[in-house]
């Protein structure tokens, strides 16, 4: 199997920048070839261009439907010849048409220790529960929302003098260590499987 990785994402894409550091530094063995942007115009695309990374930025409401949209998504993944999708804060429900496409190839951070806090706000809803910790996860996407075998999960503490933005700089600094690592992983593990 090579090493192909698209990242979709929607946001400001620290993470999407995490993983193309850490391919250059060649502590992860892969290739980014596409980033799959559903917020046309985010802050995410230009890190790409940056990059170098080809970019494919999408409305999913100029589609008719939620399928067609993910419909052109999967035909410029197959394109790319995509081995693994990375979603690094990608605001948006996969749906069953690129699930069959990559079964058990999906991967998916989230800002909390799931299943702590799932959803949009992992960050803020652990932040205004008044925890002692969080944490980060990463794991295989399935039909529900933050859930999925989990690859791998860190405890982050919450300290009573976190402000969100502090405990928010915490939780990415671990992500952008912890992400590229399981990735690696992942990749490693799915290559001695022989798949
Ligand atoms: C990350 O904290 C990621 O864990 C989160 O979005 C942020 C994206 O930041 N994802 C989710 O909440 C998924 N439910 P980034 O754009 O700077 O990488």
């Amino acid at each position: 199997m090579s090493r192909r990785l698209a990242v979709f994402a929607s946001g400001t894409g620290t993470n999407f920048s995490a993983i193309v550091d850490h391919v250059r530094a060649g502590s992860l063995h892969a290739d980014v070839v596409l980033l799959v942007c559903d917020r046309p115009g985010a802050p995410v695309v230009e890190r790409a261009r940056g990059a170098g990374v080809p970019v494919l930025e999408l409305a999913p409401r100029r589609f008719a439907s939620k399928a067609d949209y993910e419909q052109t998504v999967l035909d410029r993944l197959r394109l790319y010849r995509v081995d693994v999708v990375v979603l690094a804060g990608y605001m948006r429900i996969v749906t069953p048409l690129l699930m069959a496409a990559y079964p058990n190839r999906i991967l998916n951070i989230h800002p909390a220790y799931l299943p702590e806090f799932p959803g949009k706000q992992g960050i803020l809803d652990a932040f205004h529960a008044g925890v002692a910790q969080t944490g980060v996860t990463v794991h295989l996407i399935d039909e529900g929302v933050d859930s999925g075998p989990i690859l791998r999960q860190v405890r982050v503490p919450r300290y009573p003098e976190d402000t969100l933005d502090t405990l928010e700089a915490r939780i990415h600094g671990v992500e952008h260590e912890l992400y590229p690592a399981v990735i690696e992983s992942f990749l490693n593990a799915i290559e001695s499987e022989g798949q």
